[in-house]
């Protein structure tokens, strides 16, 4: 059997990323060009500057994976990329790219949906078992998923309004910390106390619902209201108690989905994935199934997980022609009950 080379590109938000996968499971390599310098001043992705940062790295960053990989163009099977959801400007160039190498090297096309690549980067650690469970939380998504079979995707839950990402660097910017503020709330968090009480929306109500907003606005009047008062608050106390309210929500509606939906395994997964006050939590409370977590290298986005959903894309015969277009706003559809 000849050997199988995926190339993979992701470039939906503020990571340029290319990656090669030999057949279906070995990452060969995973290059990934962080934009986040350029972002940190502005507190957030500004989509202008992310897609121009990706159209300087992008050619670059296909070399250096190939040659990393020590696998020429010659050697692929095929080329893998992300066409949503993410920043339109910054999908249109990780495609451009893809199509343009597809079409000169006579290549399929495997289009590959963000948040499968966040999920199937558990492809990494084992061999997943169907029909599974997936929380995916990130810096756009909050959602639990039913992966029936491979690559067949049904979201049961979803946030109402902010993605836990979102909240994590809302609240981090109120702290004066600098974007994205996930990893330094997570570190400091573990040096303070739940002493603030804030609130858990929606954990006792009997659905797959998120909702992170009432958290975030119930932080901010805190912290608003003892900065007029001229209070001190306790910056760890701060992160502990934010980041236990949003674990107790995590955590209550896994557990949710999984008495719902009997499964094996549990796939947690995501930029938010790297936390380890939930990864604490997920060993503690999660007994019964096997919990499978990406490792910290495939929790931020990266295209080594591209290329992991695109193995599963390839064996289910999905090919993209080369007018395939940027899904901004590409979702798995739901299920029903
Ligand atoms: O998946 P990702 O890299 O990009 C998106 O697709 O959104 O997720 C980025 C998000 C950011 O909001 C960041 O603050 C958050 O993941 N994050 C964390 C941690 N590390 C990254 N949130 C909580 N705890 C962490 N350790
Ligand atoms: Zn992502």
């Amino acid at each position: 059997m000849t050997d199988r080379y995926i190339l993979a590109i992701e470039s939906s938000c503020d990571e340029t990323s290319v990656a090669v996968l030999k057949n279906d499971t070995e990452l060969l390599s995973n290059i990934i060009a962080s934009q986040i310098e350029s972002h940190k001043r502005f507190g957030g992705v500004v989509p202008e500057v992310a897609s121009r940062h990706h159209v300087e790295v992008i050619t670059t960053c296909i070399e250096d994976a190939l040659a990393e990989a020590e696998v020429a163009a010659s050697d692929l099977t095929a080329v893998a990329v992300t066409y949503g959801p993410g920043l339109v400007g910054a999908l249109l160039v990780g495609m451009a790219a893809a199509k343009a190498f597809a079409w000169a090297h006579g290549l399929p096309l495997i289009p590959v949906n963000h948040m499968a690549g966040h999920l199937m980067a558990a492809r990494e650690v084992k061999e997943l078992t169907y029909p599974l469970m997936a929380l995916l939380v990130s810096g756009g998504h909050t959602e639990l998923v039913y992966v029936s079979a491979p690559g067949d995707y049904h979201i049961v839950g979803e946030t109402r309004d902010d993605a836990v990402g979102e909240a994590y660097d809302k609240v981090g910017r109120v702290m004066g910390l600098t974007y994205p503020a996930g990893r330094e709330i997570d570190e400091l968090a573990h040096k303070g106390q739940d002493v603030y009480d804030f609130p858990r929306a929606m954990i006792k109500e009997d659905n797959l619902e998120f909702s992170f907003s009432g958290l975030k606005s119930a932080f901010i009047n805190l912290h608003h209201n003892a900065t007029q008062k001229g209070e001190e608050l306790v910056l760890e106390n701060l992160c502990a108690s934010f980041q236990a309210a949003v674990m107790d929500i995590l955590m209550a509606k896994t557990k949710k989905a999984l008495e719902r939906y009997p499964v094996e395994m549990l796939v947690v997964a995501g930029g938010v994935a790297a936390n380890q006050g939930l990864r604490e939590r997920l060993v503690e409370e999660i007994i019964d199934v096997d919990v499978v977590i990406p490792p910290l290298r495939l929790c931020g986005d990266n295209a080594g997980m591209i290329a992991l959903a695109a193995a599963v894309e390839y064996a289910k015969g999905n090919i993209a022609s080369l007018d395939l277009n940027a899904k901004p706003s590409l979702v798995f559809e739901g299920v029903e009950g």
